[in-house]
């Protein structure tokens, strides 16, 4: 089985023209930059619902001038057909990123994660389908497991969804599965458990755990947890999550027609990830004093998750790289530049 580095070198001698829908938020600019920097051409797709245009930006200085120019973003919406069908023409490797996140935000508008991430997901498949992509990966969620308590996650073994935004993310796999029975066109579903690190959104009412705890103890503001702070989190880092889409993207047609969960097969509590941040922000030479505040819990909160990954490891080869304490120990010094940026 050919590995992540393997995969790299090939890539870079046979350039290949990659399709990353959501390429201007935290997990697609990500992959953007990883596929330029190993000079291969890529069309971003996204309406800057939840993206940046700075993490565009930033790509843009990580790379060189010639391998920008292999870069075209179509600044548009994946509920529109006709502008997948734009975005998928001379693309071989599609990796789907762009739906709206957040368990909370999917409680508060249902209909518009509905459009976007059930909608716009069938358009891109569709899309996909009839230009004929060498293979369709997608962001699926590890929310998918919804109320089902068994620990580890085994991909198999599902229960039934918390939020609205489950039931999309379970939608896109059932999507996924009909379109393999009935045109024969095997797509690759990866799970991903709480990927964190650069370039994902500190703000907003639903940004994710790790930049806002990092962006308020930064600032010296108040962290709250909701509940007693041992629900717990598989917390996986961004490249972890770059290498499986990469892996799956040119995996064997007998690894495909499958959902990987992507992760790390590690539990951290929220207790614990507040003493892992506060640590490393203190040999950063940022000490953080106060203590965190405790409230509810969370609607549509799952307690506890945590993933097996024998079978992204077995049939992918894939094989994480950054532990939760290293990832964090990478993504910081970007916090702590945003954090600079946003008071100068
Ligand atoms: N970050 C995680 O921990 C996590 C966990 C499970 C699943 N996911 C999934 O991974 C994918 C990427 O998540 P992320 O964390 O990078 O989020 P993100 O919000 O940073 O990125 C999503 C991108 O999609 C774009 N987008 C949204 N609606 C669009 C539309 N209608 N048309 C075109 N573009 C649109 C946004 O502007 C944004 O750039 C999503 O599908 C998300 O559901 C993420």
């Amino acid at each position: 089985m050919t590995t992540y580095e393997q995969l790299l070198l090939e890539l870079q001698q046979h350039p290949k023209t990659w399709l990353v829908t959501g390429a201007a938020g935290f997990i697609g600019s990500n992959l953007l930059e990883t596929l330029l920097k190993h000079d291969q051409v890529v069309i971003g797709l996204d309406n800057f619902a939840t993206g940046h245009q700075r993490n565009l930006d930033e790509v843009k200085s990580l790379v060189s001038t010639t391998q920008w120019a292999r870069f075209r973003l179509i600044n548009g919406d994946i509920r529109d057909s006709n502008t997948c069908e734009i975005a998928c023409k001379g693309v071989n490797y599609v990796l789907h990123q762009a739906a709206l996140g957040s368990v909370p935000r999917s409680i508060n508008d249902p209909i518009t994660s509905n459009d976007t991430n059930i909608t716009g997901f069938l358009n891109i498949l569709v899309a996909a389908r009839d230009a004929k992509v060498d293979s369709f990966t997608y962001a699926a969620s590890s929310s998918t497991y919804g109320d089902h308590p068994a620990l580890p996650k085994v991909e198999d073994t599902i229960g039934k969804p918390l939020s609205p935004y489950a039931v999309t993310k379970y939608v896109n796999e059932l999507y996924a599965e009909v379109f393999a029975k009935t045109y024969g066109f095997r797509t690759i579903g990866l799970r991903y458990f709480n990927i964190f690190g650069q370039r994902q959104d500190p703000k907003g009412a639903y940004a994710a755990v790790i930049p806002k705890w990092t962006a308020a103890m930064i600032a010296g503001d108040n962290v709250s947890i909701n509940g007693d702070g041992e629900t717990s989190r598989d917390f996986c880092f961004i490249e972890n999550a770059v290498q499986a889409n990469l892996l799956a993207a040119v995996s064997k047609n007998e690894a495909r027609d499958q959902i990987y969960n992507v992760a790390l097969n590690n539990r951290t509590s929220l207790n614990q990830l507040f003493s892992t941040i506060k640590n490393c922000l203190d040999t950063h030479g940022i000490s953080y004093i106060k203590s965190p505040t405790y409230s509810d819990f969370r609607s549509g909160d799952v307690r506890h998750s945590q993933a097996d990954i024998q079978k992204a490891a077995s049939k992918l080869g894939y094989a994480p790289k950054y532990t939760i304490n290293q990832g964090i120990e990478k993504a910081m010094p970007w916090y702590i530049n945003l954090a600079k940026k946003t008071n100068a």
